[in-house]
């Protein structure tokens, strides 16, 4: 089945996993993401120690968004489910809805992950853009690290504030460029979908572009915080699943330090972004 985006790096990814890997299962097969080390200094970056930063990364963002048992939840651009069984693990009553355009990575979501009793856990086919949910039947939308992939983070915004009841929250992980490099990340960007290792990449929202954006569009602004030193760590582990999973290509290697050495010049920063709808 043909994607209507490019994804090379999961391509890549679903074929390793594929053949039996268990570094790159306990790396990868859950949360397809950056870590969060609370001590980054002190990073530990074996396999194990990243699936917990993997999901201390998560975590971070569903705290932005505020869930709390019995609450009806969105996790888009879901992955392999990895935030939407953490959210089955940690709170009841839920009612959990991954969606994603890519069915090759629903169809391992479902496989691995079942509901809690009392909870319910579904996988939806679709665009993170128009999502197949009533007007304000949900408590939150959580985004993690896929914004940039999407065809339009404003649409993106007023689908969220149209599904969400309000008060509802908006929470998502999004890499920002620092005001004086956005030239530069533009220019970046111009690389070509089409022999990317990521696929489309849009790096150009700055935080002052995101308060603007969610004025524009209704929410109000909450979380903002940086935590791109706390991240950093997940630069050794791709250089290590490089080594040992072969040379990733040329394009792979490229995108991987253009983004390592912009976040640690402080170009780029990962942060963690909440807003709420008002009301309720
Ligand atoms: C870096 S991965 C993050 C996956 C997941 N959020 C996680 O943290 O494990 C980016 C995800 O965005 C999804 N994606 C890209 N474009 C999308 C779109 N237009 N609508 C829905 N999902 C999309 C990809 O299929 C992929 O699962």
């Amino acid at each position: 089945m043909s994607l209507p985006i490019r994804l090379p790096y999961f391509d890549a990814l679903l074929a390793l996993l594929e053949e039996g890997h268990p570094a790159l299962e306990q790396t990868f097969g859950r949360h397809v993401h950056w870590g969060y080390w609370p001590e980054p200094a002190a990073a530990d970056t074996s396999a194990d120690a990243f699936a917990v930063a993997a999901e201390a990364l998560s975590r971070l963002v569903w705290e932005a968004a505020g869930v709390a048992d019995g609450a009806t939840l969105l996790d888009c651009g879901c992955g392999f489910g990895g935030t939407a069984a953490s959210l089955n693990a940690r709170f009841a009553d839920v009612t959990i809805s991954g969606l994603n355009i890519d069915r090759r990575q629903l169809v391992r979501a479902a496989s691995q992950f079942q509901p809690r009793r009392g909870n319910a856990l579904g996988w939806v086919q679709g665009d993170a853009g128009r999502r197949p949910f009533r007007n304000a039947s949900l408590d939150a939308v959580i985004a993690v690290e896929c914004i940039f992939h999407f065809g339009s983070r404003e649409a993106f915004f007023r689908e969220a504030l149209r599904v969400l009841k309000p008060g509802g929250r908006l929470a998502l992980s999004d890499f920002l460029p620092h005001p004086a490099f956005k030239p530069i990340l533009r220019l970046a960007s111009l690389w070509p979908a089409r022999v990317g290792f990521y696929g489309r990449c849009r790096l150009d929202h700055s935080r002052d572009d995101y308060r603007r954006l969610a004025e524009r569009v209704g929410f109000e602004t909450g979380v903002e915080q940086d935590i791109t030193v706390n991240t950093l760590p997940t630069y050794s582990v791709l250089r290590r699943l490089a080594g040992e999973f072969g040379r990733p290509g040329f394009s792979a290697a490229a995108e991987t330090l253009f983004t390592e050495l912009a976040s640690r010049l402080g170009a780029l920063r990962y942060m963690v972004l909440g807003y709420q709808k008002p009301g309720g």
